[in-house]
């Protein structure tokens, strides 16, 4: 069992989300993640993958109280600390792969949210990852946005260290932004990329934005 386990069960539904946010904000502030986000219209749907605790859902949907949200998760614990009033309003699927999700659902997002997971897909399963959101896409046009942190900072290097030996997960590895165009490029390229200013006031936490057209995925 890894130290972030324990002090879940430790701590429980009542002081967990407590703890978890002071621990959270060591590392990066969700508010302003969510104010670099592109505009979302009423009506859109964002995939949230690698959606974990849901905090960042939390954020979103007051700000966006007219989108459509679903999220997805390897793990079978998913969306634990969505407020009552957001779990309404979410569609959870935990316990899922973008491969699931090509193969079972079919609805297309408008905007695609991966914030701080590529760092925890093993390098060479990276390609694999943007190759399944290609076959999510199945030739639709959308927005990614993706949310890591660059390395070589020390907040950077706490997070890593936090990561793997509070959360458990040996098998992290940073990503830089440099590799993360690289990576959205090589399977979609005619995707065009923007920095976000997520570096410049909550450095190392940085956000691309990915405009990937229809023709991309065909
Ligand atoms: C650090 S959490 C990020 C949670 C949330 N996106 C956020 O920013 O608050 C990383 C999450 O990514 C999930 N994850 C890792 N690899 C994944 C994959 N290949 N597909 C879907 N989820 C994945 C993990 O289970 C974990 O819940």
């Amino acid at each position: 069992m890894s130290i972030g386990t324990l002090a879940r069960a430790v701590l429980g539904q009542k002081w967990f989300p407590l703890f978890g946010g002071w621990y959270r904000a060591v590392f990066v502030d969700l508010k302003k993640v969510v104010d670099c986000l592109p505009p979302l219209p009423a009506g859109s749907h964002v995939l949230d993958v690698g959606g974990g605790d849901g905090e960042m859902i939390n954020m979103i949907l007051p700000r966006y109280p007219g989108v459509e949200i679903t999220m997805l998760d390897l793990s079978p614990r998913l969306g634990s600390l969505l407020s009552p009033e957001s779990r309404k309003r979410v569609r959870l699927l935990a316990s899922t792969s973008l491969r699931d999700y090509a193969q079972t659902e079919h609805r297309f997002p408008d905007l695609v949210l991966v914030s701080d997971v590529i760092h925890h897909v093993p390098v060479e399963d990276r390609c694999a990852f943007l190759s399944d959101l290609r076959l999510v896409l199945g030739g639709h046009a959308t927005t990614l946005v993706v949310k890591d942190l660059e390395p070589g900072h020390f907040r950077s290097i706490l997070s890593l260290l936090a990561d793997r030996y509070i959360s458990g997960d040996r098998k992290v590895s940073l990503v830089s932004r440099d590799s993360v165009t690289a990576l959205v490029k090589a399977t979609f390229p005619s995707a065009e990329v923007r920095s976000t200013k997520l570096f410049d006031i909550d450095r190392p936490n940085y956000a691309l934005v990915f405009t990937i057209d229809g023709l991309n995925c065909r």
